[in-house]
């Protein structure tokens, strides 16, 4: 097996040296981060728990958390779970890989949107899925498509982010989510929903795993509270929640301290806090970077972002040849051609608006538009 680095952890080594417009980084913004209360928060659990919170993790996470978390889930994203049925994991790209061992054997097909996140489809690979793209449009996964391509190559697994889509910034729409699920009813495929983003956004549509608990549901917390914690989650009944249970022992992986902070942040209410503040944060952002993008480079957003942190755009050159001269000029964004899972693109970025300041982004546009212009010059 050959491994190798994804371009976002790329990227983000470069984007640590002298860079000025950072839309590379997937990290949350650093103000809305709540640093005052995680030491709050670990004075609590050091008082009431004491060396408790040194202590091994037991399997699936810790109760307190896990309650927490129902909680969470039901008030903030309309999902109703008992606390049994949430595992706690660390991230969810620890999540990912976990359902991965699970659920992947060699050859096993996994349908999902094309482009996709590069780091989440990397654990199924090395399992040895393979990997079936579905193009996107506006409204997200064309489930036509999807319905052609399960005809052709047969059952197997469905990856989704319907909501926020980490790259293109699309969430599924009305008539698809619901003809999404009438497929995996219909060709009896299972549905792993990854959602990190919709809880930071208003209006954006409920999850798939709150209109059909046959949906294996994917969270984090690494978006609200900071993905320095790593705690994620799945929501999952029945014998794959017993399973991963198990084998989310292999490893220990999630930290005992930090599912004790993250356990006591939930219940003071802080997260909720954070998404109060960064919903208008991120849309003022993320309408801040489409404007900038329309002005200066008109035409090169492949996709309309309705939510989320990210932008797809066509760079009309070799991405990485422009990331060369971008880094020179202070800008970092993550050529786009890896986050295909099939026919990939070597005109396209993704740009994200996670942890750049908002009065950065049009300088940032700006000066990207001007390395483009002069390096299409020099092609022609
Ligand atoms: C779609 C998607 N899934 C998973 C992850 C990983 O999140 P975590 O920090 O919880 O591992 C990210 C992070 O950017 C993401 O965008």
């Amino acid at each position: 097996m050959r491994l190798s680095w994804s371009p976002v952890e790329l990227v983000s080594r470069l984007a640590r040296r002298g860079i000025t417009y950072n839309f590379a980084s997937g990290a949350p913004d650093v103000t809305v981060l709540p640093i005052d209360e995680v030491r709050r928060s670990f004075e609590n659990v050091y008082e009431k728990y004491g060396t408790l919170i040194l202590a091994y993790p037991g399997a699936g996470g810790l109760k307190e958390l896990r309650i927490e978390l129902a909680k969470y889930l039901s008030r903030v994203l309309g999902i109703r779970a008992s606390w049994r049925d949430i595992i706690v994991t660390a991230g969810a790209q620890h999540a990912i890989k976990l359902l991965s061992q699970l659920m992947i054997r060699r050859g096993t097909v996994i349908y999902t949107e094309n482009p996709t996140f590069v780091e989440t489809v990397a654990p199924m690979r090395f399992q040895g899925a393979r990997l079936i793209g579905v193009p996107m449009d506006d409204e997200g996964m064309i489930t036509q498509e999807l319905e052609s391509l399960v005809r052709k190559h047969g059952p197997g697994i469905i990856y989704t982010i319907p909501n926020c889509h980490n790259p293109t910034g699309v969430s599924l729409s009305r008539d698809r989510r619901k003809h999404l699920l009438e497929i995996a009813e219909k060709y009896n495929l299972k549905i792993i929903e990854d959602d990190p983003y919709t809880s930071l956004y208003l209006n954006t549509q409920p999850s798939l795993k709150s209109v059909n608990d046959d949906v294996i549901y994917v969270g984090t917390l690494s978006k609200v509270l900071g993905p320095g914690f790593r705690i994620g989650f799945v929501v999952v009944g029945g014998a794959l929640r017993n399973n991963l249970e198990k084998l989310e022992q292999h490893d220990f992986a999630s930290s005992t301290l930090t599912q004790y902070l993250v356990y006591d942040l939930l219940r003071r209410g802080v997260a909720e806090r954070v998404i109060d503040e960064a919903r208008g944060l991120y849309s003022r952002k993320l309408g801040e970077l489409v404007d900038s993008l329309n002005h200066y480079l008109p035409g090169s957003l492949m996709f309309n972002p309705s939510c989320g942190f990210y932008a797809f755009i066509s760079t009309k050159i070799n991405a990485w040849h422009l990331l060369r001269k971008c880094t020179k000029a202070g800008i970092a964004f993550v050529p786009g051609d890896k986050f295909y899972v099939s026919d990939g693109r070597l005109d396209t970025a993704r740009l994200s608006i996670g942890s750049i300041r908002i009065d950065l982004i049009r300088d940032g546009i700006r000066t990207l538009s001007n390395v483009i212009r002069t390096m299409s010059t020099n092609i022609t």
